[in-house]
């Protein structure tokens, strides 16, 4: 059997999408029913982190023990890839041992490269180029909530960072329009914004890119890796942060998303994120439901149970 990575979206296909996002509600709704769905008994999820997580961390190792397997945690302090041990070597070694990896890197490349010398599937769980496992915790929110996404609108406003390009690659697979306003050099991927320049649309004004839309979304200003910019980032952003003025400006019944961690008063507003129309606790608690999903997919395939 070919084994299937998960290091991007586009490692599945549209249809392959919209099963792990009906798949992560029939797991949530067994899960909130107290009914245990233990598919993978035995199996073992290595994680890797080179940075920090609360809900990549939580959500997965929940995750996994909820499906009846395990889960090992590690760091570069205690790794010897920390110490030098190249990538491809840790790949052959760990993946001989477990089921499956996760893996939150500075460079995506470490995940691609790990991939590739793996023998079980590799999941990125965020690297300075996407964070795909957080898109399908944001589009199972957006549907549960608001029904099919296909045809709708988001906006993006802040920084070009891994969200947003995880963002533009969902706005083809799951074939919605996305209006991006972000500062002068701080735009996303130059190739994905070709790539996938027919549904996507840059602006400069927050404002006119939440025009209408159905969910507004943001992120930190400073993505982990980039905190010794925050004072110049902190000029170049004021005026992108989601308040009430941006969230009137989209659609009356638009919800608010943010991966979290958040910083209130600079990328949203406190009024905004803890408002009526912000659904981030139930993003954050679809990261588990979701990658819950993704994991038995990834392992057993698609189920028709
Ligand atoms: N959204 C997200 O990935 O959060 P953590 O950094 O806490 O894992
Ligand atoms: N863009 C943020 C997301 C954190 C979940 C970062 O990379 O730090």
């Amino acid at each position: 059997m070919t084994i299937r990575h998960f290091t991007t979206l586009a490692d599945c296909t549209p249809a392959e999408l919209a099963y792990l996002i009906r798949r992560a509600g029939v797991l949530k709704a067994r899960h909130r029913a107290g009914e245990r769905h233990a598919p993978l008994p035995g199996r073992v999820l290595a994680q890797i982190y080179e940075k920090a997580s609360t809900r990549t961390r939580v959500s997965f190792e929940a995750g996994i023990a909820q499906l009846g397997g395990s889960a090992i945690f590690l760091s570069p302090r205690d790794a010897q890839l920390g110490r030098g041990e190249s990538i491809e070597d840790t790949a052959r070694v760990i993946s001989r041992m477990v089921d499956l990896v996760m893996i939150r890197a500075f460079r995506h490349e470490t995940v691609t490269r790990f991939a590739a010398a793996s023998q079980v599937p590799v999941i990125n769980g965020l690297t300075d180029h996407a964070h795909p496992c957080q898109l399908l915790a944001d589009i199972q929110t957006w549907s549960e909530l608001r029904g099919p996404v296909a045809g709708r609108t988001v906006a993006w406003v802040g920084d070009g960072n891994n969200m947003c390009n995880s963002y533009l690659t969902a706005a083809e697979l799951f074939d919605f329009r996305l209006r991006i306003a972000c500062p002068e050099g701080y735009e996303p991927d130059a190739a994905l914004l070709a790539r996938h320049a027919d549904r996507v649309e840059l602006l400069r004004d927050p404002l006119a890119a939440a025009a209408g839309a159905d969910l507004v979304t943001t992120d930190v200003w400073a993505s982990m890796g980039h905190e010794d910019e925050m004072e110049k980032r902190a000029a170049a952003f004021a005026g992108y942060c989601v308040d009430a003025a941006v969230m009137a400006a989209a659609a009356p019944d638009a919800i608010f998303l943010h991966c979290l961690p958040a910083h209130r008063g600079e990328e949203v507003a406190a009024e905004v994120i803890d408002g009526s129309q912000s659904a981030v606790w139930e993003e954050a608690e679809n990261r588990m439901h979701a990658q819950k999903a993704l994991m038995e997919f990834l392992l057993l395939g698609e189920q028709a149970d």
